[in-house]
């Protein structure tokens, strides 16, 4: 099962690919945990993706390309994957194309987690992830049966460097206006498909699997 998981910042697709690769069992790439990782170790690829990170801009194509086609080339990726975040361009699609069909691989379907963009400031600035597992929570919307804590190992919440309302607003405003061009791109190729996401979170995955359930 090859997948791409699209949709604004803060749409949860982060959230839907934890359901997704726990039930389906293939990798999670997301370009953005990718460029996060290399933040913390402080590599070259860290230094430069922060300084656009932290604006809330988009990390230059040819550097974003770069990784994920080193990524999907890996062995774990033989049997599907789960791209989260990638690709945010029309540029960036076109190379997927040719790097899959390199691969003599190809997509299967593009999830498109639609939510108003009304709604997502809300979502990104009320935030917050465990700091050793990497689960997400809201403060609001999806809260920790204890304040600060990960319900699932206990580990210590933190919000995320991008999600203050300066750079939450910059990164819709940069996203809105690739998502459309990107779109018609994969709806043109018959493999768009649009979920609601302004349902609760398990109303999504339940709309995710009924569409994968044909798939193996
Ligand atoms: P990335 O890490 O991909 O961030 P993003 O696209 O901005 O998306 P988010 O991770 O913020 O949101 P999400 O959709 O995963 O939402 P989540 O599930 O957490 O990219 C970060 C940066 O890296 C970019 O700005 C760019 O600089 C760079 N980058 C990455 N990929 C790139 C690329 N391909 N090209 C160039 N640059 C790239 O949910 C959000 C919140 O809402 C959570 O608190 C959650 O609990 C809550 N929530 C989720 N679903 C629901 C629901 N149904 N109802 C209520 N609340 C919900
Ligand atoms: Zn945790």
């Amino acid at each position: 099962m090859n997948l791409v998981l699209m949709g604004l910042p803060g749409a949860g697709k982060g959230t839907q690919a934890d359901k997704i690769v726990g039930k389906y069992n293939i990798p999670h790439i997301s370009t953005g945990d990718m460029f996060r990782a290399a933040i913390k170790e402080g590599t070259e690829l860290g230094v430069q993706a922060k300084s656009f990170m932290d604006k809330g801009e988009l990390v230059p194509d040819e550097v974003t390309i770069g990784i994920v086609r080193e990524r999907l080339r890996k062995a774990d990726c033989e049997n599907g994957f789960l791209l989260d975040g990638f690709p945010r361009t029309v540029a960036q699609a076109e190379a997927l194309d040719t790097m899959l069909a390199d691969l003599g691989k190809k997509i299967d379907f593009v999830i498109n987690i639609d939510v108003d963009k009304s709604i997502l400031m809300e979502r990104l600035t009320g935030r917050r992830i465990c700091k050793n597992c990497g689960a997400t929570y809201h403060l609001v919307f999806n809260p920790p049966a204890k304040e600060g804590v990960c319900d699932r190992c206990g580990g210590e919440l933190y919000q995320r460097a991008d999600d203050n309302a300066e750079t939450v607003q910059n990164r819709l405003d940069v996203n809105v206006q690739q998502t459309k061009p990107l779109l018609n791109f994969y709806e043109d190729k018959g493999y768009l498909r649009n979920i609601n996401g302004q349902q609760d979170i398990d109303v999504v995955f339940v709309d995710i699997e009924g569409l994968l359930g044909g798939l193996n």
